[in-house]
């Protein structure tokens, strides 16, 4: 079936570089393939109103600043789950049918997801048997997407965090203190290991690797000889707290400052990073990323395509089975260089658990 009607969505926590890719699909396809393009609005959500929430996009529409701006022009969610979607008495229904019935209503015959492994794996349950053909564009800052090597605006925050600990070095200087760097990542580390090494960390957690405190403390006085000194700590929110952590509800990133401030006797404080790494203008890198993902990804449609994750693999844009993508998450992979490099440079990384 050819494609005239392609529709674009994003799904999940938003990131920066998000409109890069609305703006390289819309201008690849339309102007490209001559397709009329529309874009959901907040993700899935926008199909299960009446009438379904969606723009037109344009090459002309997107010209200008779309490609700079953070955040989604489309809107997201993380929210209403189309299988058990909370009605307003509270009641859960399965709407995914409504999904499809939506698209299909819109006159789509094409779809490109722009998410995370959760979002793959939600669309490849609700598209699987539509007949709609799709495509997904990996993006989150986690960059835990199985199958490729980065996804989009995971290297703005790695820019983030990189100028966070530029900015905390030079006041744990002044004060001869150990700064605390809470970062994202929930499950994954990529963002403390990549971020950490460029800006210049000490010591990095991470959720794949288990810590001793008391080593921490202990590679923290080796490197001081003891004595007060600036020292780079970054942490992913993701990690354990540590065992004597007696307080609750504060961020484990000032656990670990307080671990390590009793331990050490150097001052320490911790400052979460928190939100500020999804927003933004996109790095140059995602741009580039989101460029070359958004046209890939419509290039696999036009040549009959469909249930394909655009990756990233070894300095070349190249494409998976979503099957394979919905396998998430993906963890940082503990033979691989940026790990070696951390041991060589000297950094503190913990241990394997297993
Ligand atoms: O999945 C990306 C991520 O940035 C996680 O690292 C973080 O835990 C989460 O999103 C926060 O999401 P939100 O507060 O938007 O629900």
């Amino acid at each position: 079936m050819s494609i005239r009607r392609l529709a674009v969505l994003t799904s999940g926590g938003d990131c920066a570089g998000l409109n890069a890719v609305i703006r390289a699909v819309t201008d690849h396809a339309a102007g490209g393939q001559g397709w009329d393009v529309i874009g959901i609005k907040n993700g899935h959500l926008g199909l299960l109103e009446d009438p379904p929430q969606v723009i037109p996009l344009t090459p002309d529409s997107l010209r200008g600043d779309v490609l700079r701006t953070g955040g989604t022009l489309l809107g997201t969610t993380t929210k209403g789950d189309p299988f058990a979607f909370p009605g307003i008495d509270g009641k859960l229904t399965d709407r995914s049918g409504d999904v499809i019935a939506a698209l299909k209503k819109l006159g789509v015959n094409a779809l490109v997801v722009i998410g995370g492994d959760g979002s793959m794996r939600l669309f490849h349950r609700l598209l699987g048997s539509s007949g709609i053909p799709w495509v997904g564009v990996p993006k989150t800052i986690d960059n835990d997407v199985p199958g490729t090597d980065y996804a989009v605006g995971f290297f703005t925050a790695v820019e983030v965090v990189g100028e966070a600990l530029d900015r905390l070095s030079s006041t744990a200087a002044s004060h001869r203190r150990i700064m605390v760097l809470e970062v994202m990542g929930r499950d994954s580390g990529f963002i403390a290991l990549y971020g950490g090494i460029a800006g210049g960390a000490d010591v990095i957690l991470m959720p794949e690797l288990s810590y001793d405190i008391d080593a921490v403390a202990q590679h923290i006085k080796s490197l001081t000889n003891n004595r007060p000194s600036a020292v780079l700590v970054v942490v992913a929110e993701g990690i354990q707290r540590p065992p004597d952590d007696r307080r609750t509800g504060g961020s484990v990133g000032a656990a670990i400052a307080h671990a390590l401030q009793t331990r050490t006797g150097i001052d320490a404080r911790c400052t979460v990073l928190g939100h500020v790494q999804r927003g933004g203008t996109p790095a140059m890198f995602d741009r580039l990323l989101a460029s070359t993902f958004g046209v890939h990804a419509v290039d696999l449609l036009a040549k009959g395509h469909s249930e394909k994750l655009v990756v990233w693999r070894g300095g070349n844009v190249t494409d998976i089975s979503i099957a394979e993508a919905a396998q998430g998450p993906r963890f940082v992979p503990l033979q691989g260089e940026m790990i070696h490099t951390a041991g060589g440079l000297g950094i503190y990384l913990g241990k394997a658990t297993s």
